[in-house]
């Protein structure tokens, strides 16, 4: 089985693949990333992550030469040199761009060489048991910038929160900012349901705007009432439902958060039924065949 990762327009062994010291991703977090979901080969919401991908760069400024189009072909082209590996049909494709190799220095030359690359991610294992009961959550401080909506590797507020939910064994850090407003899970877009109302935090630049979160909140408008507002961690404790979404974990029920059981302590009608509309969208796309979401 191979394993192909492409850089800078080549493919070598993902364990021969291999980056400068001087690369700015490496030495400063000077790049940016997507998560693109593999389903039965197939990348979903392509497009989506592109043209997110694709304003970050520009937002911070990377001299990248590629349109859409020629991502789109060099991201399907890793997935054909992948085609016999399993990660193709459940994985993820992984894409990172820095702003390029350079002698160390904080700021940069304006026509530094990008550095691109991808290869595939393993299936990310949710167990199925997990998804049915939901899971538990805690809340931490928002200690990012104030442009978390570009999808920078600059994420060691988010690993951090994240090993802290780790060592309390749950599964997502939630972030709640100085005004004690939710903004977003670690790696996630967190939601409530309270009377009948979905909320979740706007698209401004303190969350980054998931591709998910994006695709649920419009499914979620053909029965539901939807708004893109925000809520405090007080309505959080007090939601009748709460969930997460993003592209590796869909849409995932959460049932407790900072030890307080939310509701009932089951996942919520309106989770699961989101859930399900999620995953009818990708089933009536992979029967169309389409690139588009
Ligand atoms: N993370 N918010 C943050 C901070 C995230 O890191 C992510 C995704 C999301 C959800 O975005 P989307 O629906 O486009 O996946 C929201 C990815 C999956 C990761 O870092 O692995």
């Amino acid at each position: 089985m191979r394993d192909l990762a492409y850089i800078n327009g080549e493919f070598v062994e993902l364990d021969q693949a291999t980056v400068s010291i001087e690369d700015r991703g490496f030495q400063f977090g000077d790049s940016i990333y997507e998560v693109i979901k593999l389903y039965d080969g197939e990348l979903f919401a392509l497009e989506e992550h592109l043209k997110r991908m694709l304003t970050g760069i520009e937002e911070i400024g990377i001299n990248l030469d590629y349109n859409i189009e020629e991502l789109k072909e060099i991201c399907q082209k890793v997935v054909a040199k992948n085609a016999k590996n399993p990660k193709v049909e459940s994985g993820s494709l992984y894409i990172q761009i820095t702003r390029g190799e350079a002698p160390r220095n904080h700021s940069f030359a304006s026509d530094l060489a990008p550095t691109i690359i991808m290869y595939l991610l393993p299936a990310k294992s949710l167990d199925n048991q997990l998804r049915k009961e939901g899971v538990k959550a805690i809340t931490v401080p928002d200690q990012r910038w104030d442009l978390c909506n570009v999808k920078s590797t600059n994420l060691l507020p988010n690993i951090l929160s994240k090993q802290t939910a780790k060592q309390k064994n749950v599964k997502e850090a939630i972030l709640v900012n100085e005004e004690d407003i939710v903004t977003e899970g670690s790696s996630s877009n967190v939601f409530i349901v309270k009377d009948g109302i979905i909320k979740t935090h706007p698209a401004t630049q303190i969350i980054l705007g998931g591709i998910t979160r994006d695709l649920v909140l419009a499914l979620a408008t053909n029965n539901f009432s939807v708004a893109a507002e925000k809520f405090t961690r007080e309505d959080l404790y007090q939601a009748d439902e709460v969930f997460i979404t993003s592209t590796t974990k869909e849409v995932l029920g959460v049932v407790e958060v900072d030890n307080k059981i939310i509701s009932n302590g089951k996942v919520g009608e309106i989770t699961k039924e989101l859930h399900t509309d999620y995953q009818d969208y990708i089933y009536d796309w992979k029967q169309r065949g389409d690139s588009n979401v």
